[in-house]
């Protein structure tokens, strides 16, 4: 197959605004190192994390909630997740699905023409499971906005799935931070798990991987979202932010609070948290700094835990309940990728349920 040297791409220029990111029709196709494969992108979905990497959320500087535009105060030494600085030129975008069409001196070949789609941790080949070593799909390597693609060869997951590219490419950030998420809160058959947030992209993540273990799931959402939440399966569903949360939850009994919004209701849902009761975050899409009142933290034996880097055996489960039809994608809309800017724009609106992709 011969393959073209340049490649349409949607390249961020530097932290800002949407308008950082331009359309390049002349980009140089990336060639694969020794230990990749090239993927040529079929689709590639959108996460808050291409959003906040631009804007440059993720700086201690910055305390507001998200909201897509540039920030005036962004420090240089933290605007990523990982808490240092990247380079740019980049192409951002971590969810790919796609096929790969060439592969590095190192793997087999026989993986040219497998249909995959990309896990964004970046490991360190001889420390899989050190935290420390890790780097993001699209944040610390280029991504997927473009027609091309590279990634370590142990990035791309071979996945055999009906689905379209568009669908499978709602999965991976989203859904591999939930069942993360869920993970670390050792979330089981025993729980009742309140899931804020329930129309996004991990939100409805959270609500059918926690189903899959059993739990019972109260989704909070946006009332003009109803109808699409009650599709993935909740058991429950309560609007965004009920006045009197525990009134609204009857005689439910929370043992794990799962959440990626945070902001100033947070203090609220950490109250109607059981005794010996679990959260786990791993957002704060309505603002990170919250208020704690450290004696509901204590005297109500409570446990906090963080998520983000998942352990390596997250992505293969992850396919195999792909494989399985145990999971389904909530595809809101798919955009042209000469189009992401709008797509963004969509994005950021937060009048969507599920997640947005764009199309080479
Ligand atoms: N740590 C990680 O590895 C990781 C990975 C993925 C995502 N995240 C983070 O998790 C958060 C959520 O991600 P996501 O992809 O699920 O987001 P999303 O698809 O944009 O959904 C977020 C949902 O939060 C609800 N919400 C409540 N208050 C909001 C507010 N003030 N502004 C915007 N939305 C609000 C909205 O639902 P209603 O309108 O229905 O209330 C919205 O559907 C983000 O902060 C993201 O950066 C972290």
């Amino acid at each position: 197959m011969t393959l073209p040297t340049t490649m349409t791409a949607m390249v961020t220029m530097g932290h800002g605004d949407l308008d950082q990111i331009v359309l390049h029709t002349d980009w140089p196709r990336p060639e694969p190192g020794p230990d990749d494969v090239l993927i040529r992108v079929g689709a590639c979905g959108m996460n808050n994390t291409d959003v906040n990497t631009r804007s440059g959320w993720y700086s201690k500087t910055v305390t507001e909630a998200t909201t897509g535009s540039a920030f005036e105060e962004v420090g240089d030494e933290d605007p990523t997740w990982g808490g240092a600085p990247i380079t740019f030129p980049r192409i951002q975008g971590a969810d790919v699905c796609g096929e790969i069409v060439a592969v590095g001196a190192n793997v087999d070949q026989s993986r040219v023409g497998e249909r995959v789609i990309t896990d964004g941790w970046l490991r360190d080949p001889d420390h899989l499971d050190d935290m420390n070593k890790t780097g993001y799909f699209g944040s610390e390597r280029d991504g997927g906005f473009a027609e091309y693609t590279t990634t370590p060869a142990r990035n791309a997951l071979a996945v055999r799935s009906d689905l379209t590219d568009a669908e499978l490419a709602t999965f991976s950030c989203s859904y591999s931070t939930a069942e993360g998420m869920l993970t670390r809160a050792n979330v089981t058959a025993d729980d009742t798990v309140l899931v804020p947030g329930a129309s996004g992209g991990v939100g409805g993540a959270l609500v059918q991987l926690a189903k899959r273990r059993g739990a019972r799931v109260i989704a909070m959402a946006s009332e003009a979202k109803h109808a699409d939440v009650a599709a993935l399966g909740p058991d429950m569903i309560l609007p965004r932010a009920p006045a009197d949360l525990r009134r609204s939850l009857g005689s439910e009994k929370i043992t794990v609070v799962a959440d990626v919004v945070g902001g100033p209701y947070w203090p609220t849902l950490i109250d109607v948290l059981e005794r010996g009761g679990r959260y786990t975050c791993s957002g704060a899409i309505a603002g990170p700094i919250v208020d704690l009142d450290l004696r509901t933290f204590y005297l109500r034996d409570l446990t906090f835990t963080g998520s983000t880097v998942i352990t390596p055996e997250v992505m293969p489960n992850l396919i195999r309940y792909i494989e399985e039809d145990a999971i389904k994608p909530a595809l809101a809309a798919t955009y042209p990728l000469a189009q992401l800017r709008e797509a963004q724009a969509a994005f950021i609106a937060k009048e969507h349920t599920g997640n947005i992709v764009v199309v080479p």
